[in-house]
């Protein structure tokens, strides 16, 4: 009930706002060509004037066309039905349009002459905790631009239609992009990687690997010292043996010496 009546505001405002309800809507893009025609068919014209919020733009009644002001070099007409061309439109082409044909006024023409749209900016919030963000699209946008449509997003799926896009820790996706649309154009935002903090980059999932690293490092280092330990423990056992053996082996030789002595002593 309530969008009925918002929807009825809105209607009486238009027509209370154009008092000529029959005004045809026509939208071009800027440095286009556009071709209005009068709305009505003619078996042969004599004689046609258009004006341009109320200026007379361009005649003809026979002879030569003659085109005023802004219009010199870039407007044109069809005589067989009547229709102007303006070639390379500019923002102040913008406006209502009134054709005469033979003397017969006939039905108004508003054109709207559009820019492509501006590349927009987008504006980035979070909680201290980055669980919750706020992205805003915005763009310096005048009527110049018509009808300027957003979209947020990430990869080829669209999130969301408004200004606006919230990110919680449900939002998963990579990188988010704001596009500004109109009827010929479009443009895109950088590229915004997800600034939600997801639970790879929460302050106990960094101590921990940490934890786990110095753990670690000990435990090598200590590995490393008992190697060490254990190599100098057998360098020392070795030598201790060696000495045991050269001993023993002298006391042989020793003994031997001692016997061959004996032999000689012997002889
Ligand atoms: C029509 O144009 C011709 C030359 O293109 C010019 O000589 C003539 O004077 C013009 N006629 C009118 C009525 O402007
Ligand atoms: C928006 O654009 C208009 C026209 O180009 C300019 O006059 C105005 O200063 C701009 N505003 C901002 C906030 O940039
Ligand atoms: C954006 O514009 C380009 C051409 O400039 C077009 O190819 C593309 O389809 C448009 N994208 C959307 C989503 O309208």
């Amino acid at each position: 009930m309530s969008a009925f009546w918002t929807v009825s505001a809105v209607l009486l405002l238009y027509f209370t706002q154009n008092s000529c309800v029959t005004a045809r809507l026509i939208l071009a893009k800027l440095g286009d060509s556009v071709v209005m025609h009068p709305g009505q068919t003619f078996d042969s014209i004599s004689a046609i004037i258009w004006k341009h919020n109320m200026n007379i733009i361009v005649e003809w009644s026979g002879a030569n066309t003659t085109c005023f002001g802004g219009f010199i070099g870039r407007c044109g007409l069809d005589k067989t039905t009547g229709s102007l061309i303006i070639s390379s439109l500019t923002v102040e082409d913008t406006g209502h349009y009134n054709p005469e044909i033979d003397s017969k006024i006939l039905g108004v023409i508003e054109l709207w002459v559009i820019k492509p749209v501006p590349k927009p900016t987008v504006f980035l919030e979070c909680n201290k905790e980055k669980s919750l963000c706020d992205l805003t699209c915005k763009a310096n946008i005048t009527s110049h631009f018509g009808p300027v449509m957003y979209r947020w997003e990430a990869g080829k799926d669209v999130l969301s239609r408004s200004t606006r896009l919230t990110l919680t820790k449900a939002n998963r996706e990579h990188s988010y992009v704001c596009m500004l649309l109109n009827p010929f154009s479009n443009s895109s935002s950088d590229v915004v990687l997800n600034p939600i903090s997801h639970t790879g980059f929460h302050p106990a999932a960094v101590a921990v690997p940490i934890v786990l690293l110095v753990l670690t490092l000990f435990a090598v280092g200590g590995y490393v010292r008992h190697r060490k330990a254990e190599k100098k423990q057998a360098q020392t056992a070795e030598a201790a043996q060696a000495e045991r053996t050269a001993m023993t082996l002298k006391g042989v030789v020793t003994d031997r010496t001692h016997l061959q002595h004996g032999g000689s002593a012997l002889h």
